[in-house]
């Protein structure tokens, strides 16, 4: 069956590729006369496959690529703001649904706010009052969430086309993703180049890094906003998953989500996942300001230890699938889909109710450029800016 549907869908890349699209490792002329002789070998299966996928607000070309691993998990990723589309991996039986919230087309991403699968920037979360001073001067950004600037402002990295560049070399697949961000975009300082390099791994895993220089001083906090649902992006909520935050403390925050500096400790709260809980085991609990401000969860934890370490885990228990997330990243948003209100019609008509997708977010903590005592956002020029995000998926039985 699963062997079926793999050969339909290469069947189709090749015929794609046949009417004018192209696979990515497949050579040979296109169209013109066949070679006499000799008679030219099969090409070997490819690895990736891209494919037109509608246009920008401003008129560019989107682009669809479809990444495949060795255990059939199958990676679907948009050129316009690095978007993971669809995600579809295994339950414990090995039959496979598609785990991220999603569109059918662009429309869904360019007309709707809530930043399915993107990559976010130049700064993923709020930055308060919308502003920032580096070496005394002030720099005012894109006040897009009340008085807040949110994921990179009015039009941030999730919505704007990037080059796109598939690599199939060295057994795993991978899309490199670059872009130049403008001096003084939404409000920031320097030109920036960033490239985002996402790898479909043969253990699993989707592999983010991050990577990016700058002419001037500048704040940089890159994220990835996928909302899973290990049950299917069509499954209903997610408060049945299980979740593990391996972080001893969190940075509560004010009414409009801005941390307020203090690094809170999680036990005896309903921030507490050191040991795995369900997700909407206390997310009603009465009485927590917190969860008030959040409308749920939306907060940043200050995930345990340093360097490249586990963070998290989440656990479905009717499928059984499992994701685990690993960084090098100080802090993680945890957001349990709050906003999503039924309002929403994503993939194959599915309508996204409360709750229905969770974001994993790993981060440098929120309003960091204005706070001095949180680890510094700042990046100056002659300096690389290098991040890593690994998510893997799994099953438990
Ligand atoms: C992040 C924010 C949330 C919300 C979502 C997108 O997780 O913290 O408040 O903006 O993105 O809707």
């Amino acid at each position: 069956m699963m062997r079926g549907s793999r050969y339909a869908v290469l069947t189709l890349a090749l015929a794609v590729a046949g009417c004018g699209g192209f696979i990515y490792g497949c050579e040979g002329p296109k169209g013109g006369p066949e070679p006499a002789s000799p008679p030219t070998p099969p090409s070997p299966p490819p690895a990736i496959s891209r494919a037109a996928f509608g246009t920008s607000q401003d008129g560019q070309p989107v682009e669809t690529f479809t990444l495949r691993n060795a255990n059939g998990i199958e990676m679907r990723v948009i050129s316009l703001g690095g978007i993971v589309t669809h995600l579809k991996t295994p339950d414990r039986s090995g039959a496979m649904a598609d785990i991220v919230l999603g569109f059918d087309r662009v429309d869904g991403y360019l007309n709707e706010p809530p930043y399915f699968g993107a990559i976010i920037g130049r700064y993923g979360n709020r930055i308060g009052k919308a502003r920032f001073a580096i070496d005394g001067t002030n720099y005012p950004l894109a006040a897009n969430n009340g008085p807040n600037h949110l994921h990179g402002g009015v039009k941030g990295f999730d919505k704007v086309v990037w080059k796109a560049e598939p690599d199939a070399s060295g057994g795993a697949q991978r899309i490199v993703f670059t872009r130049t961000s403008a001096d003084g975009e939404e409000g920031y300082p320097g030109n920036l180049a960033v490239k985002v390099t996402y790898t479909l791994t043969n253990n699993n895993e989707l592999a983010i890094d991050y990577e990016a220089t700058t002419d001037k001083p500048t704040h940089v906090n890159l994220t990835h906003h996928s909302y899973f649902n290990l049950a299917g992006h069509n499954a209903g909520d997610i408060l049945g998953h299980e979740l593990m935050i391996d972080a001893d403390r969190y940075t509560p925050v004010d009414d409009t989500l801005i941390p307020t500096g203090e690094l809170a400790p999680v036990a005896g709260t309903p921030f507490d996942f050191r040991q795995s809980t369900a997700i909407g085991a206390r997310i009603n609990q009465s009485g927590d300001q917190q969860l008030v401000f959040g409308k749920g969860y939306d907060h940043n934890w200050v995930t345990n230890g340093s360097g490249f370490r586990r963070v998290a885990r989440a656990y479905e228990p009717k499928s059984g699938r499992t994701l685990e997330v690993s960084t090098t990243e100080p802090g993680l948003q945890f957001y349990s889909g709050n906003f999503l209100d039924g309002s929403i019609t994503g993939k194959d008509g599915a309508v996204y109710a409360h709750r229905t997708g969770f974001c994993l977010e790993t981060q440098h903590f929120p309003d960091s450029p204005n706070k001095s005592s949180f680890p510094s956002t700042l990046l100056k020029p002659g300096e690389t800016y290098r991040t890593r995000t690994v998510y893997r998926f799994g099953v438990q039985r």
